[in-house]
């Protein structure tokens, strides 16, 4: 029987347990985008996680979506990153980067006074981003014209390379939350007429040469995907968030990648559905399940062979040592959305550990 501690080849890599970390998006990096020695202490705290996915960092410079979040575009960046690549690794793990495009949810404020991109001029309501001049409205993003596109793929590709120098073990391409990629995607967010519009196949289009670009750099077998069909969060939604990730789920079998990332729910539950089954039946590849996992329902989803692994995300925050304690049936500590996002240790590095 297949347990939560059964190792697991993930393309070119075996992690020795099913329970991955999420990428969690904390904001602890400087105001030049640059990771901090506070986030190496961070991801190697964390270090027994079957696979560590590090937070969404910016594939592109004027990207940002979130205030001090991460970038890979510099070399500053990449010096960064690689102090925590090698702390990890000293502590025995695993660490894939998350590669982002913020695409409508970036802000003027965050990004030089540059207006944010997206397939369509549509823009999130209903939420705020947070800037240096406090919270504020998302902003109308200009229409990306076809020609741009090729550009992006670059950004991609180049951060794939970046990550490839500060040492990580691979890339996870951020396909989910209404950020760039899911926006094309998702019918709600491209309106587009032409190559990347319409039909799945040009909605996926951009998606696929991010992919394809990453995966000449990793390999395939050192690149992930995360989709979240049914989150609304930054305003999304698709007129048939099933048949879209079963039409993906079976077109992405022709790209072998280390691993398929789905979020199971949506963050406002106000879209709801199954899209585990249908991506399980379509996808020939290693299956990551997320999003709300108790440890026993992830044990069971990983026995019964729905799923290979389950990444949990504010779980793997607040329980550094989250797998000892899932093997220990030990209490959890519980995380607080108060210290998510805010500067320094509070809430982050400060998190105990077991007592034996
Ligand atoms: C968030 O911090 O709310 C956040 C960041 C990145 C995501 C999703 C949510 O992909």
């Amino acid at each position: 029987m297949t347990t939560l501690f059964s190792p697991l080849k993930l393309g070119a890599l075996t992690a020795p347990n099913r329970i991955f970390m999420a990428p969690l998006t904390r904001c602890r990096a400087d105001a030049e985008h640059v990771p901090t020695a506070l986030m190496s202490e961070y991801y190697a705290q964390r270090a027994t996680a079957g696979l560590i996915i590090a937070e969404a960092t910016m594939a592109m410079e004027n990207n940002s979506a979130f205030w001090r979040e991460p970038g890979i575009h510099s070399p500053a960046q990449v010096a960064g990153w690689k102090r925590t690549t090698d702390s990890v690794h000293a502590a025995g793990g695993r660490i894939f980067l998350q590669i982002w495009h913020g695409g409508r949810a970036c802000h003027p404020l965050l990004n030089g006074g540059a207006q944010p991109v997206a397939p369509s001029a549509i823009a999130i309501t209903g939420d705020e981003v947070l800037t240096p001049q406090g919270k504020q409205p998302y902003v109308i993003p200009r229409e990306l014209r076809d020609d741009e596109l090729p550009g992006i793929v670059a950004g991609f590709r180049k951060a794939a390379e970046n990550a490839q120098a500060a040492g990580f073990d691979g890339v996870e391409v951020h396909g989910a939350n209404g950020y760039l990629l899911d926006e094309f995607l998702r019918d709600g967010a491209n309106k587009r007429s032409g190559p990347y519009g319409g039909s799945l196949e040009n909605r996926a289009r951009l998606l696929f040469e991010v992919i394809t670009a990453v995966s000449g750099v990793w390999g395939s077998n050192r690149v992930g995907l995360r989709l979240s069909p049914l989150n609304s969060y930054n305003s999304m939604i698709d007129s048939d968030p099933i048949g879209l990730v079963t039409w993906l789920a079976e077109r992405l079998n022709d790209f072998a990648l280390a691993y398929l990332h789905v979020m199971r729910a949506d963050f406002f539950r106000q879209q709801s559905g199954d899209v585990l089954t249908p991506v399980r039946a379509n996808y020939q590849g290693t299956l990551i399940g997320n999003m709300g996992y108790t440890a026993s329902e992830a044990a069971q989803a990983i026995g019964e062979g729905r799923l290979d692994a389950v990444a949990f995300g504010t779980g793997f925050l607040a329980n550094p040592d989250l797998p000892a304690r899932i093997q220990a049936g030990a209490a959890l500590n519980k995380p607080n959305p108060g210290t998510f996002y805010t500067p320094g240790p509070e809430g982050y590095t400060d998190y105990p550990a077991m007592t034996a």
